[in-house]
């Protein structure tokens, strides 16, 4: 599956997977139909997921940079969101070439976020409050600064050479291969050391791992169980679609890097090593697995998360995220992509829904309307598809308070590797660097990754000292502080729909069904479980709609509505969002 985040005139497309947790442990008491799939129950599942930016989420000691001990002292806001996983991005330490998604030792704090300690009580802090802790794991490849890089690099005959992918140049230059953050997007870097290439599919300083070498793949799974064996409760794989490679590295056709997904994702090997990692540290575990990804196909997904695979357990599907574009996007064609993705997901498998991540720009400025008089009801509205889908529901921090792009239209304003590059290379090539901007402006990863918006204090109460990404402006306005109180908050709906979710199995395991299906302006679903049945209408327009359900809505309980209505008819109101009980 991809994820795709727009630098400027060209589009970067990630892909990944998602990996499987093989937990059996967790049926409930509760009598509730599910799936066909053989896994039934778990607590995954169940979950709602919230995914931490930790460099962004509160800083602790001034320096500008979010922390462990900040997020331990929000431990007890997370826990009344009502959510009940955590996914954070990487903490190991790292150089910060990409901001913690290059690794220089796996087994270590990152000293910004602090330290083992901080991470020890993190993770207790959050099990006292029946939360479950997602770590990120980052082994396509590592940072050129770990000890393996170092040693791999240092002679062609070291024991360490071979965890890496080497080409030396005494064979000629190797065949192309794309990078998705290089100046020159050209993924080998010649090293005059040792008179050869290595292959960075990312930037210059997150070389690939070699996973053909057993070796290498030992030292991941034993990583892997010192985490596990610390209590944590769930992996989240970075880029692991890319892992696996044809090491030959034929020539692949001209152009091919228009559509590198398709030679990228899924190589040789890859679901062997899923399976490998699967029976050495997953089976041994109780933990929930996801990655990056589903390969290039619905058969791919299927292969790598159906429970009989014993491989991985989740899907995280790009295909929707993908389609909000500047110019605006079809509701047809989410409906669509989403329709699709649970129908071939209704008897195996399982999925997240997700609608933004630290990969993209914020959520309500690509999916609803960030104008302040359609911020807070769009915001809702996008919050209540979320977690009325079937699938584990990833919320995105700051996404409860409808945080929107920050926009910033000066490239010194951005810290994001893959944009800052980007711009080096259309600079070099005498690109539209306007354009680039407009596009930056919009898409750009860091418009979601800028300081958590905690109150109206200066830095947003972020940080006391200067944040390393510029705070949105318009903190005075949208921030927790501001919201906690008001019970029409954005911030009060989420956990409502949350508490909504929790309370009704239906909305975590019931049939779903598209009604009014080519209705452009409205999703209308129903949601079916053991005799009960919700419905689920959502208005996606700044304007008045008309929904045909063909349903008998006179007698029909409103759960929840964005505007506050307790009875809900077929015209809705500019992107009005109802639960109903029929
Ligand atoms: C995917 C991560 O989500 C992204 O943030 C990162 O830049 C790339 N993988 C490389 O690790």
């Amino acid at each position: 599956m991809k994820s795709f985040f727009t630098t400027a005139a060209c589009i970067i497309t990630l892909a990944f997977i998602c990996v499987s947790c093989n937990s059996n442990s967790s049926e409930s008491k509760q009598e509730v139909a599910v799936p066909k799939d053989s896994s039934g129950r778990k607590w995954w599942k169940e979950a709602v997921v919230y995914q931490i930016y930790p460099r962004s989420f509160k800083d602790s000691d001034g320096d500008g940079i979010g922390d462990l001990k900040g997020i331990i002292s929000k431990l007890d806001y997370i826990k009344n969101l009502g959510v009940n996983a955590v996914w954070l991005n990487p903490i190991y330490t790292s150089p910060n070439d990409d901001n913690g998604y290059d690794v220089s030792d796996y087994r270590n704090i990152m000293k910004d976020f602090g330290t083992m300690e901080d991470f020890n009580a993190l993770l207790k802090g959050m099990h006292e409050r029946n939360i479950k802790l997602v770590m990120d794991i980052v082994v396509n490849h590592s940072s050129d600064e770990h000890e393996w890089f170092k040693q791999s690099r240092s002679s062609r005959t070291s024991p360490y050479r071979d965890y890496y992918h080497w080409w030396n140049a005494d064979r000629g230059k190797p065949a192309y291969r794309y990078s998705l953050f290089d100046i020159n997007h050209d993924a080998w870097r010649y090293d005059s050391l040792t008179n050869a290439y290595y292959l960075h599919y990312f930037s210059r300083k997150q070389p690939d791992l070699n996973w053909e070498n057993p070796k290498l793949r030992q030292e991941i799974y034993s990583m892997l169980k010192f985490w596990a064996d610390k209590g944590v409760d769930g992996f989240r794989l970075d880029a692991f679609g890319f892992a696996a490679k044809d090491t030959t590295f034929p020539a692949w056709p001209s152009g091919f890097e228009k559509d590198f997904m398709r030679y990228y994702a899924m190589g040789p090997h890859l679901h062997d090593y899923l399976k490998e990692m699967n029976a050495e540290v997953f089976s041994k575990y109780d933990v929930m697995t996801v990655a990056e990804g589903t390969g290039n196909t619905l058969q791919d997904a299927h292969n790598l998360v159906d429970a009989d695979r014993n491989e991985l357990n989740m899907a995280y599907p790009f295909e929707a995220v993908d389609i909000a574009k500047k110019e605006g996007y079809s509701l047809l064609h989410f409906k669509q992509v989403f329709t699709k993705w649970d129908s071939t997901f209704a008897d195996k498998g399982w999925l997240a829904v997700f609608l933004a991540n630290h990969d993209q720009a914020r959520m309500v400025s690509r999916f609803g309307n960030d104008k302040p008089e359609f911020r807070d009801l769009s915001s809702k509205m996008l919050n209540t598809f979320i977690l009325s889908m079937r699938g584990t529901p990833y919320c995105y921090n700051g996404d409860e308070l409808a945080m929107t792009n920050a926009g910033f239209n000066k490239i010194e304003d951005y810290n994001d590797v893959a944009t800052l590059n980007e711009y080096q290379h259309q600079k070099n090539i005498g690109g539209d660097l306007k354009k680039f901007m407009e596009n930056v402006m919009f898409s750009c990863r860091d418009n979601g990754r800028t300081p958590f918006q905690w109150d109206s204090s200066n830095n947003a109460g972020f940080t006391t000292g200067k944040p390393w990404l510029k705070t949105n402006p318009n903190y005075k306005l949208i921030n927790a502080a501001s919201q906690e109180n008001d019970a029409n908050s954005c911030l009060n709906y989420f956990r409502k729909m949350i508490k909504l979710r929790k309370d009704n199995a239906v909305l975590v395991y019931g049939k779903y069904t598209l009604i009014d299906k080519d209705n452009p302006d409205v999703y209308a679903y129903t949601r079916e479980l053991d005799g009960k049945k919700f419905l689920v209408l959502l208005n996606f327009t700044g304007k008045n709609a008309i929904v045909k359900t063909g349903l008998d809505l006179s007698k029909a309980k409103v759960l929840i509505n964005n505007y506050a209505a307790t009875s809900i008819t077929e015209s809705l109101k500019p992107y009005e969002a109802a639960v109903i009980e029929l």
